[in-house]
């Protein structure tokens, strides 16, 4: 398909009428939200199976012989089963719910924790946001494992040379982001988890910014855990996935005891349950992961490659705009990269450009985006950080160059 007949069946106006939230006002002016990188927003197609789970068949699952537990039950592994074939795991039970990235992230730190001994070595890359990096600092805490770091070069492109060089025999687990939340760079994840498997190492991708972008397919990455969030792609927050290869998930010893998660318990003895149970003690968001599976049906309706082109544009004609501003820098200028745009304008402080074009009705993120690392490495307190979706326009961007230009004015 041509980009031109892409551009025609990518309606962007019929799109925005599926978002209520994009028809309101924020301080008398229209919503222009640029925040998709923190919370994507949900259509009214996912809203609606949130609506009708709380209004029709609220129920525990996997517990009641009654017909509204088995209704709650089939509608929450039907969607396990949508998660699955969107991410093309092998098995269903590969999909672990869980309540997010960093929970996904968490529950394989701690797993690792009786399988690491001293001297071992985990990589992580210079691009993480902290859930990437804090989880594997307090694994070597416990067991004496070493924390090494794959640097980034100044357009925020990590140094695979330098990577090559940390690798050997002792490298147990490797982790990266497929997407940089703070730069929007695109990691080349089928290099580093080929290089990783190369020496024997576990890796684990962190899809949070990837999955709204990119569909993965986690059997042709080969990829041994990969994690993620659906209010990063118009589902619900509180849920989210982790996936795993079977056999490491075997592996690991479950990170919650509670009920769901036990075969059979006494006072003597507990055995555990079969997967995906074992990962999945207490009552889960039994509402938020068949959101979860909406989400991904509206997603994959519009399209992955009419997502990526779209927000491709949206990117190259912010850009564009944004280089022309005095004493504006961009920080991240990666080759590969989504519609992350994160910069700063001489000496302002971002939050103050963040306040202003918050009272202008435009919504972005400032600060360091949980990425101190990467801040340090520009020597930078934070940026403003503007990220689009496919819902996102030109219209609304040139809104958005010409409200920073005044806000500029007014603090220069
Ligand atoms: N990790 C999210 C962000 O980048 C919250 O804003």
């Amino acid at each position: 398909m041509s980009t031109a007949q892409k551009h025609i069946a990518f309606d962007v106006e019929n799109i925005r009428q599926d978002f209520p939230i994009l028809n309101r006002k924020v301080n008398g002016k229209p919503l222009i939200y640029f925040d998709n990188a923190a919370t994507s927003q949900t259509p009214q197609q996912v809203i609606d199976v949130i609506v009708d789970y709380y209004t029709n068949y609220n129920a525990n699952i996997h517990r009641g012989v009654h017909s509204l537990s088995q209704e709650a039950t089939d509608a929450y592994e039907q969607a396990r089963i949508k998660i699955q074939k969107h991410f093309n795991a092998k098995h269903t039970h590969e999909i672990i719910y869980t309540s997010g990235t960093t929970h996904g992230i968490n529950l394989v730190a701690n797993g690792f924790s009786s399988l690491l001994k001293k001297g071992d070595e985990i990589i992580v890359s210079a691009l993480e946001h902290h859930s990437n990096i804090v989880p594997w600092q307090m694994l070597c805490e416990r067991t004496g494992a070493n924390l090494k770091v794959i640097p980034m070069n100044e357009n925020g492109e990590l140094i695979l040379s330098e990577f090559d060089s940390l690798l050997n025999e002792n490298t147990k687990l490797v982790f990266v982001n497929h997407i940089s939340n703070a730069l929007g760079t695109i990691n080349p994840i089928e290099e580093i988890i080929a290089k990783a498997h190369n020496v024997g190492a576990a890796i684990l991708i962190d899809g949070a910014q990837s999955c709204p972008h990119i569909k993965p397919d986690v059997q042709a990455l080969d990829v041994d855990f990969y994690v993620c969030s659906a209010h990063k792609m118009c589902g619900p927050t509180g849920v989210g996935i982790l996936y795993g290869k079977e056999d490491w998930l075997k592996k690991l010893p479950p990170y919650q005891g509670g009920g769901e998660m036990i075969a059979e318990v006494s006072f003597e003895k507990t055995t555990y349950a079969d997967l995906p149970h074992k990962f999945e003690a207490g009552t889960p968001n039994i509402c938020g992961g068949i959101a979860f599976g909406a989400a991904i049906d509206y997603m994959n309706s519009i399209g992955f490659e009419n997502i990526a082109a779209y927000e491709n544009e949206l990117l190259d004609y912010a850009t564009e705009q944004l280089q022309h501003i005095e004493g504006l820098k961009i920080y991240g200028t990666a080759k590969e990269k989504t519609s992350v745009i994160s910069f700063n304008v001489g000496t302002i402080h971002p939050y103050d450009i963040g306040t202003i074009l918050d009272k202008m009705g435009i919504a972005v993120r400032t600060g360091h985006h949980c990425a101190q690392p990467i801040m340090d490495f520009y020597k930078i307190p934070g940026t403003i950080r503007a990220s689009f979706m496919f819902y996102n326009t030109k219209e609304e961007i040139d809104t958005f160059i010409a409200s920073l230009k005044k806000a500029i004015l007014m603090l220069s």
